[in-house]
């Protein structure tokens, strides 16, 4: 969306945004939005305020960016900070193109995962996200546990060619190493005691798709043997079965553990890791990014009384900042549990610091 007094360069920006895939129209600042991908106004003259009404649909009716490219360069930082992007009228076109897509794909990619933060550290794990989505190149993803692993996975997905396609997790420790291999590459009738008939694997399954291989580190060195030939060749046999099977599908491994540190003491095979290895997603603790903890308490909270219709009367700065200042081993997932559980257990009055439980 386009809104702007000075059509000629509005035009071309259009152009410029639709040669890459994103929807653009354009409308003077009185018309109402329509459904689209981002607004982007060309300020003359800082007439902010024609553009308060405009800026309040982006953001609450539409939920899209909101870029200025400012002919006048004496916006003050309160203006700046209303937008999403503010470019320079010298910018070229290519670079708000480019700039611009950025920003567009990172705010879908938070609205299909809910990936909340505003740290540097979570911007640019976005921005990574929206770099790899796009190809079927192999990821690791690594952090702690409860640091949002799996939910990065599922947004590199959604945000792929793929995305019509399964995608489907596995837990490599929830299985027994026999099962773990039938689970994945499936079986013939008859390959073990129990296997009345064939059955496909779970590669199979997500062919065209994305699988989701969750605490790789404990994968056993056998069945670490087998992905190795997956990875390297695109192929596989079911258990008890001849017949080599090919598959398309990209693959997504994920750990808590230190990957060097098993290959070391021979767990984990150095060449499987090279593999996996191709492009990495390092998430950060909790505790290296605090200032993002208010955010996260505020939007769990909401989404936790919605669920249990729960009023919840709020929480005071002090017990605020003694979140804030906590450890989190947990991470993410430890403050969304201790967030429930203020919710449907709290006092019926604003949270103080006695009553966050220890
Ligand atoms: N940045 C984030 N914003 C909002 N919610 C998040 C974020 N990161 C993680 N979560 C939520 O925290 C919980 C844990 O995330 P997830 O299951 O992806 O972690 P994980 O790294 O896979 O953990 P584990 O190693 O224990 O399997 C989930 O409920 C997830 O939705
Ligand atoms: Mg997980």
């Amino acid at each position: 969306m386009i809104s702007t007094h000075n059509l000629p360069k509005a035009g071309a920006l259009r152009d410029g945004f639709k040669k890459v895939g994103y929807e653009t129209d354009l409308v003077t600042t009185d018309e109402s939005l329509q459904d689209s991908e981002a607004v982007l106004l060309v300020l003359t003259n800082a007439r902010l305020d024609e553009t308060e009404s405009l800026l309040r649909q982006a953001r609450e009716g539409l939920r899209v960016p909101v870029f200025a490219i400012s002919e006048n360069e004496s916006l003050s930082s309160t203006q700046v900070s209303q937008f999403d992007e503010v470019f320079k009228r010298s910018a070229s076109i290519a670079d708000v193109v480019l700039l611009g897509g950025r920003v567009i794909d990172r705010q879908r990619l938070r609205q299909l995962t809910g990936i909340i933060g505003e740290t540097d550290a979570i911007l640019q794990m976005l921005e990574r996200v929206v770099q790899i989505a796009p190809v079927a190149s192999t990821v690791l993803v690594t952090g702690e546990s409860g640091t949002g692993k799996e939910l990065v996975a599922r947004g590199i997905h959604a945000l792929s060619p793929r995305r019509h396609k399964p995608f489907i997790a596995v837990n490599v420790v929830a299985l027994s190493d026999t099962l773990l291999e039938s689970e994945l590459f499936g079986h013939e009738k008859g390959a073990f005691t129990g296997a009345i008939d064939a059955r496909k694997g779970l590669f199979e399954l997500s062919d065209g798709g994305t699988i989701f291989l969750d605490e790789i580190g404990e994968m056993p060195l056998a069945t670490q043997t087998k992905l190795l030939r997956v990875l390297e060749q695109r192929e596989f046999h079911r258990v008890g079965g001849e017949k080599s099977i090919k598959v398309d599908v990209r693959i997504i491994a994920a750990t808590n553990q230190d990957l060097r540190q098993l290959i070391s003491i021979g767990e984990f095979r150095r060449d499987l890791f090279f593999r996996l290895n191709v492009l990495n997603i390092e998430l950060p603790p909790l505790r290296e990014r605090r200032e993002d903890i208010p955010l996260l308490v505020e939007s769990f909270v909401r989404e936790v009384s919605e669920h249990h219709d729960r009023e919840f009367p709020g929480i005071s700065a002090e017990a605020m900042q003694i979140l804030s200042a906590y450890s989190w081993p947990g991470n993410i997932r430890e403050l969304k549990n201790l967030v429930e559980s203020m919710v449907v257990l709290g006092p019926g009055r604003v949270i103080r610091p006695e009553d966050i439980p220890t």
